[in-house]
C-alpha cells in the first residue's frame, strides 16, 4: 500500500471536479487511496451538503470548518488548521483543484513542508489581477509539482511564466466528466420550479427561459455595477423569464442596497441556490444562460446552450473560441444587442472542445497513480 493522495475541496465549484477524479483513481488502483478533506469554505446546506448529495461525493475525511472571513482570514485559517492534518495523514501528494482561496492554502502549506502538490485546473489566466482567483491560480502553478490542464492555451500561460512543460500534462476537464455522468440524471425544469412554489408553465412562456448566475465581487459589490446589471436582467425578462438560482453573496448585496424593486416581476424567479442535478436540468433546457461563473461557462459550451458572460475577460478562452460562449461585459446596450441576436439566430451553439470527453479524471488517475508508484513523487514520468 502506497500513502493515500489527499483530496482538498473548499467551496462549490471544487466538488464537482473532485468527485470523478476520486472515482476513477479507486478504479485505477487499490494501492493507493484517496483522503478526502474539506476545507469548509463553503457550508451552507444549499452551497455545500446538497451538492455533495448529488454528486454522491463521500463523506469527507476531515473539515476544517473555516467558514467566511476576509482573503486574509480565511486563507489563514485554512493553513493553520490543514497543517497539523497533512502531517498525520502523510500523504503521497496533495490535489488541489481550481482556484478557489482554499485551492491556494492547501498547496502552500504542502509546498512549504516538501509535500508534492497536483493541480488541476492549471494554467487558466484571466489577466485581471483584481480578481482573487487570478492571483490563486498563478501562485498554485508556481508551487505545483504536476499541472493537469483542460485547454491547449493553458500550456503558453505556464511556459511564459517560467514551469516545466515536463510537468504539465492536457487532460482535458474533469467538469465535464461530472456533467456527462449525471445528465441523464438532471432534474426537469417543471419539478425545480414546483418545489420553489413557483408556476411551472414559467418554464414554457414566452421565448423560451433564460438561467441567470451572479457571483463575482466586480459585479456585484459595488451597487451601481450591480443595479446596471438589474435593470438589464429585468429588460431581457420582458421576452425570457429569468431563473436565477441566488449566491448569498449577492442576495445580501441586493437586499443592502435596496435593489430589490429592480427584480419585482412575475418573470424574474429568484430561486436559492440549487443542487447540482437540478442546475443541469435547468441550463440544458435554457434559450441562454446569463452568468459571471467559470464552470458555468465550461458547462454551456458543453452543452451547446448560448451563455453570455456579463464579464470584460474570461481565463476559459476556449469556450468563446470554440464553444457556446460569447464574453458582453456589462454595459447595457451591448447585453441586450447580444440576447436579441440569440432570439434572431438561436445563438452559438459552437462545439465541444478537445478531451472534454467524459474522460479526464481517467487520464488523471492513470498518470498520477504512475507518476506515485514510479518516481515516488520525484519528478513526471
Ligand atoms: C468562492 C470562490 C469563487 C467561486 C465561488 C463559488 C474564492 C476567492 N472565491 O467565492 O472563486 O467561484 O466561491 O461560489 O475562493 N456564504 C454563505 N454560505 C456559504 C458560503 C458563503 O452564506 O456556504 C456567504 C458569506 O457571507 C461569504 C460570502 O458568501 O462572505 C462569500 O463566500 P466566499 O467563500 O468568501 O466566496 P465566494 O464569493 O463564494
Amino acid at each position: 500500500m502506497l500513502a493515500p493522495i489527499l483530496c482538498v475541496v473548499g467551496a462549490r465549484p471544487n466538488y464537482m471536479k473532485v468527485a470523478p477524479i476520486i472515482r476513477a483513481i479507486s478504479a485505477v488502483t487499490q494501492d493507493i487511496d484517496s483522503i478526502l478533506l474539506h476545507t469548509g469554505q463553503h457550508y451552507d446546506e444549499s452551497m455545500n451538503d446538497q451538492l455533495f448529495r448529488g454528486l454522491r461525493l463521500p463523506e469527507p475525511d476531515f473539515n476544517l470548518n473555516v467558514g467566511s472571513g476576509t482573503h486574509a482570514a480565511q486563507t489563514a485559517d485554512v493553513m493553520r488548521k490543514f497543517e497539523p492534518i497533512l502531517d498525520k495523514v502523510e500523504p503521497s501528494c496533495v490535489l488541489v483543484v481550481g482556484d478557489v482561496n482554499s485551492t491556494l492554502a492547501c498547496a502552500l502549506v504542502a509546498a512549504k513542508k516538501l509535500v508534492k502538490v497536483v493541480h488541476v485546473e492549471a494554467g487558466l489566466r484571466s489577466f485581471d489581477r483584481s480578481m482573487p482567483e487570478e492571483i490563486n491560480r498563478v501562485l498554485t502553478d508556481q508551487i505545483s509539482d504536476v499541472l493537469y490542464t483542460t485547454e491547449r492555451s493553458a500550456h503558453k500561460n505556464l511556459e511564459r511564466e517560467g514551469i516545466d512543460p515536463k510537468r504539465v500534462r492536457f487532460v482535458g476537464n474533469v467538469m465535464i466528466d461530472s456533467l456527462l455522468a449525471n445528465l441523464p440524471h438532471a432534474i426537469p425544469t417543471t419539478q425545480t420550479l414546483t418545489r420553489h412554489e413557483l408556476p411551472a408553465s414559467l418554464a414554457e412562456e414566452k421565448e423560451g427561459y433564460a438561467v441567470v448566475t451572479l457571483h463575482r465581487p466586480s459585479n456585484v459589490d459595488d451597487r451601481n455595477t450591480l443595479a446596471g446589471l438589474l435593470k438589464s436582467l429585468s429588460h431581457i425578462s420582458q421576452t425570457h423569464p429569468l431563473f436565477w438560482p441566488m449566491h448569498p453573496r449577492t442576495r445580501s448585496n441586493i437586499e443592502r442596497f435596496g435593489l430589490l424593486p429592480l427584480l419585482r416581476s412575475k418573470y424574474v424567479a429568484i430561486l436559492p441556490p440549487l443542487g447540482y442535478l437540478e442546475m443541469l436540468g435547468l441550463m440544458s433546457k435554457a434559450r441562454l444562460v446569463l452568468t459571471d461563473s467559470g464552470g458555468i461557462q465550461e458547462e454551456t459550451t458543453a452543452l451547446g446552450v448560448p451563455c453570455l458572460t456579463l464579464r470584460e475577460n474570461t481565463e476559459r478562452p476556449i469556450t468563446v473560441e470554440e464553444g457556446s460562449n460569447t464574453l458582453v461585459g456589462r454595459e447595457h446596450q451591448t447585453i441586450i444587442r447580444a440576447v436579441q441576436e440569440i432570439l434572431e439566430t438561436g445563438g452559438k451553439a459552437g462545439r465541444v472542445p478537445e478531451y472534454w470527453d467524459g474522460r479526464a479524471a481517467d487520464r488523471i488517475a492513470t498518470h498520477l497513480v504512475a507518476w506515485i508508484s514510479e518516481n515516488s513523487g520525484l519528478g513526471v514520468a
